[in-house]
Parts: structure tokens; C-alpha cells; sequence
């Protein structure tokens, strides 16, 4: 039977799309999210970190702010799901309208500025959450005003340490003033080793500790990009996502809003995300597993990242655009990919780019 969700999909994308996300939202805590309980191809079970995954493509941070659907999530089809970003504090964010489809772009651009219901109500949800259905991610950040942004990100990741299969701290939204800057070098190091701390503090079994992601910007010059290699090297962090929303703005953009302040997300991402995945596997030497994530919206795109050196992937703005029924195509693609390439698992691909 398809899922209410899925036929509700083109009515809801009339309405403005913060209220159509809110409107999916509630229709997913109410149990009418799309049911995914198909097998997926077994060349597609990967294990990074030591967590299973039964696919590589995941939702990416953003879809589910407050931890409200991650179970929906993972029966409507992805292989992993990111929470969040979640603050210490409760926040409202930027004034509305702040998110925007571009639709012949097939992209959209947002600038929330971390709306959600703070810590609080997040960890209440997932602190209730049954394990099983797949790794659960738990992306933090920090309060606009906040005066001193490391303790919040020590605050979030002690928390959700417990509770989330793997932590990201999310240094690369371009809607918090500031936030970015957390990406040069002596900053970053300072607040990884923090956030490293924080993690045992929550975790004292050393072997007990989910792993710790920083989520950087496409937006990134090369010097920044090496600093930030260098100091993930140096510093043990577990992995790397590649890569939140841009700051920049393509030529070849068409949509009305295309000058919108803010992020810009899907399609046009891709090639921006590509480029800096195949060159954080360069800069790391493929020692340190990267989530890919801009603008993925076929398998041909997941697969391009896994040879760019993702271990994984993610996505959100496409599924937002095309509806749930995106990510068993884009698996079923994948999957077909891997064994015409001659492919016995993911990991067999992951980096082959650079061979
Ligand atoms: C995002 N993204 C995001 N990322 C993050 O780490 N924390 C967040 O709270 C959000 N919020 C958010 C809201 C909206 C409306 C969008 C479209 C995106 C970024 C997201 O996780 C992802 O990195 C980018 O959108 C690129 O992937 P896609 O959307 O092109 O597949």
C-alpha cells in the first residue's frame, strides 16, 4: 500500500516549505510515514566505526532538528539517520521566511539560524528511543548568543554522547554569525580537544565512545582545508562530513530566489561537494571516513562521492523535492553500479577515484 505520506506529497509542496516540513513532520510522528520493509542489496551492507549499516545513504542533519522521526526515518528506507542540529538552549531562529525552494534548480536555500526546542526535548526522545532499526546520529551546535561557543558544543556532545550512535559537531552552518570561524586552525583544535574531553566525561570506556564527526562547509580556502586535515589528523577526530550548505551561489542558477541570503542546498551543490570530498581523502590520505553529502539525488551521484572517498553518504534537499520513494532508487541504482563495476561491497569502492 503507499504510505499517506507519499500521496500527500505533491499537495503539501503548494504551501510554503517551512509549514510543508512542519506538516510532514506531524504527519510522521503520527505514524504516516512511508514503510520501506523491502531487503536491501546485500553489496550495499556496509560497517564503518564499527556500526552496522544496512545501506550507505543517509538523512542528513537539519530534516529532523528535535529527534521527533528518526525511526520514521529509517523504515521509510535510509540506511542511517542524523538528529539535529540540536542547541543547549531553546531558539527561534531567523525571521520567516527563511527557507526557499528553487525549483527549476532543483536546490533551495535556508537560513533557520538553528530553530528548535533546545536540548531539553531532544534528549528526551532519544533517551526513550528503542535501538535496532539503524545508527542514529547526533548532530549539536550552539546558542546565537551564546558567549562562549566551545562550552556549548561540550554541552551538547556530553549529553548526546549516551543516546546517539555517532556525534557531529556541526562547525559549518553559515546562519549563526561567528560559527564558521570555529573552522581556523588554533580554534578548531582548541574546541575538538574540548568536545574530545566532554565525550569521555559522558563515556569513560574508551571503547564504549561513539565516534566524533566534524560537519565542514564547501565554503572552505585551501589553506583551511589543510588546516583542518592536519588538526583532524592530529587530534583523532573519527570522521568528517563533506559538506554543509553554501555561501556561494552558481552562475547558472535560474530561480527566482536565487539571491536569497542563506544556504544553498541540491543540485548545484554536487560538484562543489564532489571536489572537496575527493580532496579531504587526499589531505587525510583516506585514514579518516567521510560522510558525503551536497546534492545527491541519484545513485550515479552516491556512487560518484563513494569513489571520490565517502564511506557514506547523506542527503536531505532532494528528498524534500522528489518525496521518500528517492531513497530505495537511489539504493536500487547504487546497488546495480557496485556489481557492473565488478564491486563485492562499498568499501571495495570507496576512494578508487584516486588509484
Ligand atoms: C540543512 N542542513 C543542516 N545541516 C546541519 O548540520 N544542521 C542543520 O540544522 C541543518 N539544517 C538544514 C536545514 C535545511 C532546510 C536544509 C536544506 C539543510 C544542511 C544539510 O544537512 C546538508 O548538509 C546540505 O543540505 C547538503 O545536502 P543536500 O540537502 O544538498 O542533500
Amino acid at each position: 500500500m503507499k504510505a499517506i505520506y507519499s500521496l500527500l506529497l505533491p499537495a503539501i509542496r503548494i504551501f510554503p516549505p517551512e509549514f510543508a516540513h512542519n506538516i510532514t513532520i506531524r504527519a510522521l510522528t503520527l505514524g504516516l510515514g512511508p514503510s520501506n520493509a523491502s531487503q536491501d542489496d546485500s553489496v550495499l551492507a556496509t560497517s564503518v566505526w564499527g556500526l552496522s549499516f544496512r545501506n550507505p545513504v543517509g538523512l542528513s542533519a537539519g530534516f529532523d532538528k528535535g529527534a521527533e522521526v528518526p525511526d520514521a526515518m529509517l523504515r521509510a528506507g535510509f540506511g542511517f539517520v542524523e538528529a539535529g542540529t540540536v542547541t543547549p538552549l531553546p531558539q527561534s531562529g531567523n525571521q520567516k521566511p527563511r527557507v526557499f525552494r528553487l525549483n527549476k534548480d532543483r536546490a533551495a536555500i535556508n537560513r533557520l539560524g538553528f530553530n528548535g526546542t533546545g536540548l531539553a526535548p531532544f534528549l528526551g526522545r532519544i533517551c526513550r528511543r528503542k535501538k535496532g532499526l539503524g545508527p542514529f546520529g547526533a548532530n549539536v551546535g550552539r546558542n546565537k548568543l551564546t558567549k562562549n561557543g566551545v562550552a556549548d558544543y561540550e554541552i551538547g556532545i556530553q549529553a548526546v554522547a549516551p543516546y546517539a550512535d555517532y556525534l557531529v559537531a556541526n562547525i559549518s552552518s553559515p546562519n549563526t554569525p561567528g560559527l564558521r570561524a570555529m573552522q581556523a586552525r588554533a580554534r578548531l583544535e582548541e574546541m575538538i580537544l574540548r568536545v574530545l574531553h566532554a565525550r569521555a566525561r559522558a563515556i569513560p570506556d574508551q571503547n564504549a565512545r561513539p565516534p566524533l564527526i566534524i560537519k565542514i562547509a564547501p565554503d572552505l580556502t585551501e589553506s583551511e582545508r589543510e588546516d583542518i586535515a592536519q588538526v583532524i589528523l592530529t587530534t583523532g577526530v573519527d570522521g568528517l562530513t563533506v559538506a554543509n550548505t553554501s555561501i556561494m551561489r552558481p552562475k547558472h542558477l535560474t530561480g527566482a530566489n536565487k539571491k536569497e541570503s542563506g544556504g544553498l542546498s541540491g543540485v548545484p551543490l554536487f560538484p562543489i561537494a564532489l571536489r572537496l570530498v575527493a580532496d579531504m581523502y587526499q589531505r587525510t590520505g583516506g585514514n579518516v571516513p567521510i560522510i558525503g553529502c551536497g546534492g545527491i539525488a541519484s545513485g550515479e551521484d552516491a556512487y560518484a562521492m563513494i569513489k571520490a572517498g565517502a564511506s557514506l553518504v547523506q542527503l536531505y534537499t532532494a528528498m524534500a523535492l522528489q518525496g521518500p520513494q528517492l531513497i530505495s532508487n537511489i539504493n536500487s541504482e547504487l546497488a546495480f553500479l557496485l556489481k557492473r563495476d565488478g564491486f563485492a561491497s562499498i568499501k571495495d569502492a570507496v576512494g578508487i577515484k584516486h588509484l
